[in-house]
């Protein structure tokens, strides 16, 4: 898309329609208009705090009993083996969480702890050291892995506590009106197996929202690549990139969608990998052990606990996982109607948003589910890494995204964050209190569009804030 000044907001808004020329997928999506069903077929008209908990508008009726077991199997509490509920036991011997929800919270976000002495109930942190792994991904570091895993049952030592302590910094609109950011600094305390290498690297996750993700794994891999844009050969400033990571589910190097750095590419996998980093879950996929034998006391516990057939997340509900997971749908948008709403998606797509943050989207005739298939939605995201700058940087790669970069957060569901999560910490960290926070934030090849907003009258800020508040 062509770059307009901040002055073409009121001069030239009919410049943003403009027919697309043939066969350039960016220009033909961005010329898509907007619906307020944001998840095309899949969407629902609700906005209450269970927004985020429905079935697709049009699921077929086959899915709908696999759907309400996946959603079983997701909100339950796991126990350690042999449990009360035979469905749900296995958890450990190290785990962050006893439960999916309790990071994806109402199938929404986490919070980032409050301060050194909080603990992460909702949110976790990776490491790793410099290297790749065989395939390609962070190297883990020696004994630990590549995520810290702050519980353990019974007689299992936890590996570590991570501390979060948060440093301000102030900055002003271009207007005078001052405002403050703040920063997180994470620490590994009491380390239990030993001290970690000097370059360890750390990055602190907050559990992203779970909506609409079966649209996004259904968006043909070709068209990603015609969305990226390595060497900005457009020379818009911004230069997407595909991440590239290995995934379990088809033992194929694919583009990577999930994560907040991309960093995997199917839902499957993604499951597979939550289950058994955050929760000590063994699967079909991953039908390995957590501990490593310099953790004797988990060797130990998983040996006693390993179930005498199958694995800790059976197949059944494994494949019933991934359809909860692909057919969640996505909260219609509320007030679209509402001037400052239309003022403020114009404001959005000229201040330089909708280049990386893709109003529109669509899905081919090849998806997971046919209720996937032939879908035009609006997910705000073109699901490409970019480089945002040393302020969000977390100094540690991730398959091919480096310390800096990180792919483009979906911002559908954006404005039920404080209705179904009760607080509106944003990034991947956690560390904007609000919206505009998470835009002030933005640097590296999103510096301009941040300076767009930065420098904008406060009644253009205040609509695209309304814009984005009836995501
Ligand atoms: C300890 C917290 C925690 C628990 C428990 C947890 N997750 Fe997550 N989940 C996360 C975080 C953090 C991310 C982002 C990961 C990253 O950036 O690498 C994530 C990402 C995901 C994603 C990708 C979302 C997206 O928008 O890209 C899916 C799908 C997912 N988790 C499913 C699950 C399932 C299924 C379970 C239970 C088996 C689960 N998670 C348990 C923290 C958690
Ligand atoms: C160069 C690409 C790029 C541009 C341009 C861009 N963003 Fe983003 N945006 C991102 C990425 C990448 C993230 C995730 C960063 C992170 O979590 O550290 C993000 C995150 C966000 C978030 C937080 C979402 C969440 O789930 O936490 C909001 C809100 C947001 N952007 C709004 C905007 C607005 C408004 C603009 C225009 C002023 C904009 N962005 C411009 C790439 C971009």
């Amino acid at each position: 898309m062509k770059k307009l000044g901040i002055f073409a907001v009121f001069l030239l808004p009919a410049v943003l329609g403009q027919p697309a020329a043939a066969g350039d997928v960016r220009a033909e999506l961005m010329a898509l208009p907007l619906t307020p069903d944001l998840g095309g077929g899949t969407t629902r008209p609700v906005a209450t705090n269970d927004a985020f908990t429905f079935i697709a508008g049009n699921a077929a009726e086959e899915h709908k009993p696999v759907f309400a077991r996946g959603n079983a199997a997701f909100i339950a509490k796991w126990d350690p083996a042999p449990g009360p509920k035979p469905d749900f036991d296995g958890l450990g011997p190290l785990f962050n969480a006893t439960g999916c929800i309790d990071c994806h919270v109402d199938n929404g976000r986490g919070k980032p702890p409050t301060g050194p002495e909080d603990n992460l109930a909702s949110s976790l942190v990776r490491v790793s050291v410099p290297g790749l792994d065989p395939n390609g991904g962070p190297n883990p570091v020696p004994v630990y892995g590549d995520q810290i895993q702050p519980l353990g049952l019974e007689g299992v030592p936890p590996e570590a506590r991570p501390e979060v302590r948060w440093s301000e910094h102030s900055g002003r609109y271009a207007d005078g009106t001052r405002y403050s950011l703040r920063k997180p600094r994470v620490t590994l305390a009491s380390p239990a197996y030993g001290p970690f290498p000097k370059d360890t690297m750390t990055s602190l996750r907050m559990g992203n929202p779970v909506i609409g993700l079966g649209l996004l794994e259904s968006v043909p891999e070709s068209t990603l690549r015609a969305l990226s844009d390595e060497t900005d050969a457009n020379g818009d400033g911004i230069s997407g990139r595909m991440n590239i990571v290995f995934d379990m589910a088809t033992k194929m190097r694919k583009v990577g969608r999930f994560g907040w750095k991309a960093n995997n590419a199917s839902l499957r996998h993604q499951n597979a990998t939550a289950a058994l980093s955050d929760m000590g879950l063994s699967s079909e996929m991953l039908p390995i052990d957590l501990c490593r034998k310099e953790q004797p006391e988990g060797v130990e516990a998983a040996r006693k606990a390993k179930p005498a057939e199958g694995f800790d997340l059976n197949a059944e509900h494994a494949e019933e996982l991934l359809v909860y997971m692909q057919l969640l749908a996505v909260p219609k948008q509320r007030n679209p109607q509402l001037p400052e709403v239309q003022r403020g998606e114009t404001a959005f797509r000229a201040l330089g948003c909708a280049d990386c943050h893709m109003p529109t989207l669509q899905t081919g005739p090849d998806a997971a589910l046919p209720e996937l298939a032939n879908q035009t939605f609006h997910p705000f995201t073109d699901l490409l890494l970019h480089d945002m700058g040393g302020g969000l940087a977390d100094h540690r790669p991730d398959n091919l995204a480096s310390g800096t970069e990180w792919r483009t957060a979906p911002l559908w569901g954006l404005g039920l964050t404080q209705k179904v999560n009760g607080h509106t910490f944003l990034l991947h960290d956690g560390r904007a209190r609000n919206v505009a926070e998470a835009i002030l934030w933005h640097g590296g090849e999103a510096e301009r569009a941040k300076e767009n907003f930065r420098t904008s009258p406060k009644a253009v800020r205040e609509d695209v804030l309304a814009f984005l508040g009836s995501l």
